[in-house]
């Protein structure tokens, strides 16, 4: 019985996380050591069953609420490409990526169901990078409400990417890095809905329109600079950056008292930079390090609290 397998890896939003749904520039790459995986395979039951044992959980398809990620992006890819009769399979998904953390967990499970469904059923043009995130995309819209599209991007493609939200279609830039990155990835252990945080930077934007603005642009500017610096190989200028970002995030009200201890604990370690990643108030911060100080900041983090700390190199 054929069995199809693809995955999709974690992201972080290096630059302009908010201000990239209100149409500013941002920066987001892929961590692929960490990843969603889905398992499709053929079944001798009546119907589609769906299963996520890490949450202990199994469903069919047919039972699922209109709510669950999982079958909408089943759902998704069975109303696009509309087939006579419903396959008879199991689908299981597995991942090591930390959920509610701002690592994109949700956007690399809805990744690797599509592309994986897809090329079971033969449906190769909806398995290529492009329709994958569209696709992506729309299960996206049901966690998040507003997203921009960067999770969506960069999970499916997995490449670092410049992105702007725009009409008709996003501008998405792959970018070249210079001089290897080396980021820390650190959980504070708080989880965060990004839904939630979205929707009230939303209402604080409505309250408070040229402010909002304001900060918007400075985050879009940032991460202008920033892909300068990043293609330059230029590592101190990004971590620059990165503090600069942060100020701004914390007008916007998303930081938080953890991600704050964390990103001075790393700053005084000696990180060339700290920021939150991703929607804020909880979830991850990432910090910018020079290679030979990996160990002595990442050691720094965990005893200020870190529940984790994933390394990451940027190449
Ligand atoms: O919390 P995450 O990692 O899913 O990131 C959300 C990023 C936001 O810019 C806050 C929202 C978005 O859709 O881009």
């Amino acid at each position: 019985m054929a069995v199809t397998v693809a995955s999709a890896p974690a992201k972080i939003i290096l630059f302009g996380e908010h201000a990239v749904v209100y149409g500013r520039p941002a920066i987001a790459v892929p961590i692929s050591q960490v990843r969603a995986e889905a398992i499709v395979e053929d079944s001798l039951m009546h119907g589609i069953k769906l299963r996520a044992p890490d949450l202990g959980r199994e469903s069919w398809l047919t039972e699922a609420q209109d709510s669950d990620p999982f079958a909408r992006a089943v759902q998704i890819v069975l109303e696009t490409a509309p087939v006579s009769r419903l396959p008879d399979l199991t689908i299981t998904v597995r991942s090591t990526i930390p959920i509610a953390s701002g690592l994109g967990s949700g956007a690399a499970m809805a990744a690797a169901v599509i592309r994986s469904l897809a090329q079971h059923l033969g449906l190769t043009d909806l398995a290529t990078d492009q329709q994958v995130s569209a696709l992506c995309y729309q299960v996206e819209r049901l966690l998040h409400g507003t997203p921009s599209g960067i999770d969506n991007t960069v999970v499916a493609y997995e490449r670092p990417v410049f992105f702007v939200r725009q009409e008709p279609s996003n501008r998405i830039e792959p970018f070249t890095v210079a001089t290897p990155l080396h980021m820390l990835v650190a959980d504070t252990g708080e989880v965060s809905m990004t839904r939630d945080v979205v929707e009230d930077v939303g209402r604080r934007w409505q309250k408070d329109p040229e402010k909002f603005e304001q900060l918007f642009n400075s985050c879009g500017r940032v991460a202008d600079e920033a892909r300068m610096a990043i293609r330059k190989g230029d590592p101190k200028r990004v971590g620059r950056l990165m503090q600069e970002n942060q100020v701004y995030l914390r007008e916007m009200t998303v930081s938080s008292t953890r991600l704050e201890q964390l990103i001075a604990a790393a700053i005084l370690a000696g990180a060339l930079g700290a920021k939150l990643s991703g929607a804020g108030r909880g979830g991850n911060m990432i910090a910018l390090v020079d290679k030979e100080n990996v160990d002595k900041v990442r050691n720094r983090l965990l005893s200020a609290g870190a529940k984790s700390v994933l390394i990451s190199v940027l190449t």
